[in-house]
């Protein structure tokens, strides 16, 4: 019996160490050490033995159980080690592989173009303001010397919502809604950008919304030679410090006098080119000393304040600064066009 006992122990670690899997080694243990299993049974037959031999068997039998059930354990853990170094074996990642580059934007060349011009200003002491694109009448025509049924608003053909209520055709409505806010009190510093609507058919010049910058200064004393002075520091800052400003007489219901500003033509130097139109001069912007009404509309005494005012498209300023020939190209998001500004941030 000893014998056959030893035996066991032997098969069973035998099989114990070949076992390349958990469930082998369980139908092991079941096998050798389960109810039904060899162990068992010597233990059941251990009645039938003498007085003498009982004790020196059942110390047997607990030692090989022992043994069996210990070198069951190790193999489980030895089992479950290598299953969890083989999943890390195979999930590895290459922490060192180069990673995959991620596609990275760029600035609008138009938002680009507007935020140097804003800082250009705002280093001059103005302030950046804002006003509503949905904006009522008489801020947009009304409160600017353009009362109803006035010839001048067919300058700008108007996307109307309702009688009162229209997008707006210009940031000029900015200017009364912050002279508005100061209550009569200067000075007023302020430039506007924001964008604009007009019913307009769209062609490479033309765009049924684009953008505008809006400039107004309100003070004491200010005189057409301080908005000559600013648009000339603008236009060299712009474009460059060999170009020269014109101020040619021109009309806006809201300014008196009114001008448009020219710079010199880059292109050909001022001989005239197809750019230019043989003229040797670019229009940039509108501008002008506000209108005394306007100031009495919105609050200010003319007898005691005077202001200019201006107002630009950075679209247009943005064509002439990098050679674009279509407006268009600005709004349909051609990754082509936009790359290229992108390589100059
Ligand atoms: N609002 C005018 C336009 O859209 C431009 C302008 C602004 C002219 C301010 C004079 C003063 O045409």
């Amino acid at each position: 019996m000893e014998q056959k006992l030893k035996q066991l122990e032997i098969e069973a670690i035998t099989k114990i160490n070949d076992a390349t899997d958990l469930k082998t080694l369980n139908d092991v243990r079941v096998a050798y050490l389960g109810k039904k299993g060899p162990i068992t049974e010597v233990l059941r037959g251990m009645g039938k033995l003498s007085a003498e031999e009982r004790p020196k068997m059942g110390a047997l039998v607990n030692v090989i159980r022992e043994t069996i059930t210990k070198a069951i354990e190790n193999k489980h853990h030895d089992l479950e080690e290598e299953a969890v170094n083989e999943q890390l074996a195979s999930e590895t990642i290459d922490v060192t592989l180069p990673g995959r580059p991620v596609k990275t934007g760029s600035r609008h060349p138009l938002t680009k173009v507007i935020e140097e011009i804003e800082d250009l200003f705002i280093g001059m002491g103005y302030k950046v303001a804002e006003g509503p694109e949905v904006e009522q009448d008489y801020y947009n025509f009304e409160a600017l010397n353009l009362p109803k049924g006035h010839p001048a608003r067919d300058m700008q053909d108007t996307f109307y919502i309702t009688e009162e209520l229209l997008l707006r055709t210009q940031t000029s409505p900015v200017q009364a809604r912050t002279m508005e806010k100061h209550e009569g009190k200067g000075p007023v510093k302020i430039i506007c950008p924001g964008k604009v609507y007009r019913r307009d058919n769209d062609d490479a010049t033309h765009s049924h919304q684009f953008t505008q910058i809006e400039g107004l200064v309100i003070d004491e004393n200010i005189t057409m030679g301080d908005l000559k002075g600013t648009l000339d520091v603008f236009a060299k800052k712009m474009f460059g410090e060999d170009r020269e400003i014109r101020l040619r007489p021109s009309f806006f219901p809201f300014t008196e006098p009114s001008v448009e500003m020219d710079i010199s033509c880059k292109i050909c130097g001022g001989d005239g080119c197809r750019v230019c139109k043989q003229t040797g001069w670019i229009e940039i912007l509108g501008a002008g000393m506000v209108h005394p009404r306007v100031l009495e509309m919105s609050g200010f005494d003319p007898q005691k304040y005077t202001g200019f005012a201006f107002g630009m498209g950075p679209e247009r300023i943005t064509m002439l600064k990098y050679g674009v020939d279509d407006i268009r190209h600005f709004y349909t998001n051609d990754l082509r066009f936009l790359q290229q500004f992108a390589v100059q941030e």
